[in-house]
């Protein structure tokens, strides 16, 4: 800590129990500066509001946990688990596909889509839609795509129809599952007797949008000083952790770069206007 900064004796006390509650470690470093650096999983840099769940929790926000499987983070949100395809700081996005989908779109239990919203929104670039399964017979509907599962009749895939009040009688299982508007539609027009089940499997793993939630505002100047954002989650208040010490915003010291362990090149996004299928839409 800077000495010539005058500071009063209630910061000093905040300051001491600060170092009680993060010890400095023999590096000489404030330790959480150290443990809470941003990690990388694939192709994605991981920071504020979220952290690692073996890294403590006072590196991120309460509820933005992630693992990582070695290819992709990993989201368990809701008894569901999510891989994260990509993740956009700026509008503070995510793109997520549900794992239980990313080999077989046939389920062992049908569990629904259901967002943490004290974390989470949908974004308006979604779309709904719907799986079907274990069905008998088939009412008159728009446009479907039928597929097949070892263990079960017929199952059908079809955007944005409310089908709540017709399928009880005919099928046993329905999943919701957004899927993002700006994504190739990747499927030929929609006819009998043929089994879409790959293809149904390629739009789904392409993902769906949401946004994080949390205010991270102060995480910007606090990275901009040379800091690593944290939170305490005790106070509940934004943490800047620095080399020497926790600040309540920026690094009072002049941010020293190369803190930051380097990263791999992130593939650039191509954008969704450059493919050369048309777009999902309702009703197609
Ligand atoms: C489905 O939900 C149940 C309970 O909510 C959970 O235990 C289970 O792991 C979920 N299944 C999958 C494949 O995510
Ligand atoms: C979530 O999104 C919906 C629709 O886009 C919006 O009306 C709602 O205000 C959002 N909720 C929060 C907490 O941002
Ligand atoms: C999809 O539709 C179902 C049923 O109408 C609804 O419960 C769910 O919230 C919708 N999901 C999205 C992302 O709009
Ligand atoms: C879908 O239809 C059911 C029954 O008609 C209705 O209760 C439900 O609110 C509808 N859902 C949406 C999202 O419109
Ligand atoms: C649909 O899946 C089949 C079988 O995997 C594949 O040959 C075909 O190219 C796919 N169609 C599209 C439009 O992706
Ligand atoms: C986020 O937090 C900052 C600092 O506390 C505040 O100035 C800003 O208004 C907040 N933004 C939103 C959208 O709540």
């Amino acid at each position: 800590m800077d000495l010539t900064t005058p500071f009063s004796s209630l910061s000093l006390l905040f300051f001491i129990s600060l170092q009680i509650h993060f010890p400095v470690r023999a590096s000489g470093y404030f330790s959480p500066f150290q443990e809470c650096a941003p990690f990388v999983c694939g192709y994605i840099r991981i920071s504020y509001p979220f952290r690692h769940i073996r890294q403590p929790r006072y590196c991120g926000y309460p509820g933005y946990e992630l693992d990582c499987d070695g290819f992709n983070p990993i989201l368990y949100m809701v008894s569901q688990k999510y891989q994260v395809i990509h993740m956009d700081r700026s509008v503070q996005i995510l793109v997520v596909a549900r794992s239980d989908l990313s080999d077989s779109i046939c389920l062992e239990t049908y569990n629904e889509t259901t967002l943490d919203l004290n974390l989470f929104n949908y974004t308006s670039n979604n779309l709904n839609s719907t799986l079907i399964y274990n069905c008998n017979s088939w009412p008159t509907l728009p446009s479907y795509y039928r597929f097949s599962c070892p263990e079960s009749h017929f199952g059908y895939f079809i955007l944005c129809v409310n089908l709540s009040n017709l399928l009880p009688k005919r099928c046993s299982s329905i999943v919701h599952v957004p899927i993002s508007k700006s994504e190739p539609i990747g499927l030929p027009p929609a006819s009998a007797g043929i089994d879409f089940g790959d293809n149904i499997s390629d739009i789904l793993n392409k993902g769906f949008e949401i946004t994080w939630i949390a205010n991270t505002s102060l995480c910007e100047d606090c990275a901009i000083s040379g800091g690593i954002c944290g939170y305490d989650w005790t106070r509940k208040e934004f943490n800047c952790f620095c080399r020497d010490a926790a600040y309540p915003a920026t690094c009072h010291r002049t941010p020293i770069p190369t803190s930051v362990p380097s990263m791999p090149p992130v593939p650039a996004i191509i954008p969704s206007s450059m493919y050369a299928y048309s777009h999902l839409t309702c009703g197609f």
